[in-house]
């Protein structure tokens, strides 16, 4: 990729989780030093977001208790890059802004079990809990994202309604969210109904201001993404190597693999300015740091396209 290429306006913005939602659920603890590292090779990559770390409670998430460290280290290391924090409540906030951070996202999860499993506490209360937390997050001059979590299937309560997603996205823009990231926690949801409810969405808010954040549990992440696509949103959480899931909604698998969302939109003619080779590094590094392979449904054949003359296997 040209330096022209890779500084032109992307077609869509991917926001790099696999620092927060891959990394949280991993059994091994990772280093700072490895985790500013990973962060750095998705800048180096082209990815111009990234979602650092969380702010929560070290007890419930021991591998995020390094949050102000990473964030610090990362920030002065990749100073052009957007580096978002998750942060489940005022104290959270707190943290987030004494350690510098410049970007919050506040997670409201569609259900009422889904926010006792995940934040200790209910719809009503998670839901004026982000309201504050955001507002908190403007006056301090913080860019704001919010998650609608578990927006289609929630694994303890079944299938959501359209109406409860859509009342919580607009109670989360009107309390100064400006990204409304909707996520498929699990990774259940279909190509179709990510179509209607994400073109339902935007309709009722900015399009602009829209994310969606897949899982690929059921292989079905890319064909989700490419529905999102149809429905207008231009705005994507992905994973680098597929890692993640989360510790408190059983059965989420990692997320939607940046290479795969990178390879499908330029093959679309969609801009990413992201070097696929260069996530390749990323995957390699993390694989070192996961002791496993790594890869969305598209590493084989990318890692052919980097080594052409490496031996296949038998
Ligand atoms: N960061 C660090 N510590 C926090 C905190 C935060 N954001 N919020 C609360 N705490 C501390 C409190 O100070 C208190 O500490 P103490 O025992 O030393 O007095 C303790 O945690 C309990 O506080 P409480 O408000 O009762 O929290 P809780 O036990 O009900 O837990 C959360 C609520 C939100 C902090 C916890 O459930 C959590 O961190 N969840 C994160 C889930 C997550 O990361 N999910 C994956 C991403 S979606
Ligand atoms: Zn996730």
């Amino acid at each position: 990729m040209s330096d022209a290429q890779r500084h032109a306006t992307p077609d869509i913005v991917i926001t790099d989780v696999a620092p927060r939602d891959g990394l949280q659920n991993q059994a091994v603890a990772i280093s700072t030093d490895a985790k500013v590292e990973l962060i750095r090779l998705l800048a180096r990559a082209g990815v111009r977001s990234v979602e650092a770390t969380s702010f929560v409670s070290p007890k419930a998430v021991p591998q995020m208790a390094d949050a102000a460290d990473v964030v610090q280290r990362a920030a002065a290391q990749c100073p052009d890059l957007r580096l978002s924090t998750l942060v489940p409540n005022l104290k959270g906030l707190e943290r987030a802004h004494s350690a510098g951070a410049t970007e919050i996202a506040v997670v409201l999860s569609a259900t009422e079990t889904m926010n006792q499993r995940n934040i200790n506490m209910g719809l009503d209360a998670a839901t004026d809990v982000s309201e504050q937390t955001l507002v908190r997050a403007r006056e301090l001059g913080l860019r704001t994202r919010a998650y609608v979590a578990v927006a289609f299937d929630c694994p303890f309560e079944g299938p959501v309604d359209l109406d409860t997603v859509l009342r919580l996205a607009c109670r989360m823009r009107d309390a100064g969210a400006e990204e409304i990231v909707i996520a498929d926690t699990i990774g259940a949801a279909a190509p179709a109904a990510v179509k209607s409810r994400m073109a339902a969405l935007a309709q009722a808010l900015d399009p602009g201001t829209l994310a969606v954040h897949l899982h690929d549990t059921r292989g079905l992440g890319v064909a989700n993404a490419w529905a999102a696509l149809e429905a207008g949103v231009r705005r994507f959480d992905a994973s680098v190597g597929g890692i993640g899931g989360c510790p408190f909604a059983p059965g989420a698998a990692g997320n939607l693999a940046t290479e795969d969302l990178v390879l499908m939109a330029e093959q679309c003619g969609l801009r990413t300015g992201i070097s696929l080779d260069g996530l390749l590094d990323a995957v390699t590094f993390a694989e070192s740091l996961l002791d496993r392979p790594l890869g969305g449904r598209s590493i084989a054949w990318l890692r052919r396209q980097q080594n052409p003359r490496g031996k296949s296997c038998t």
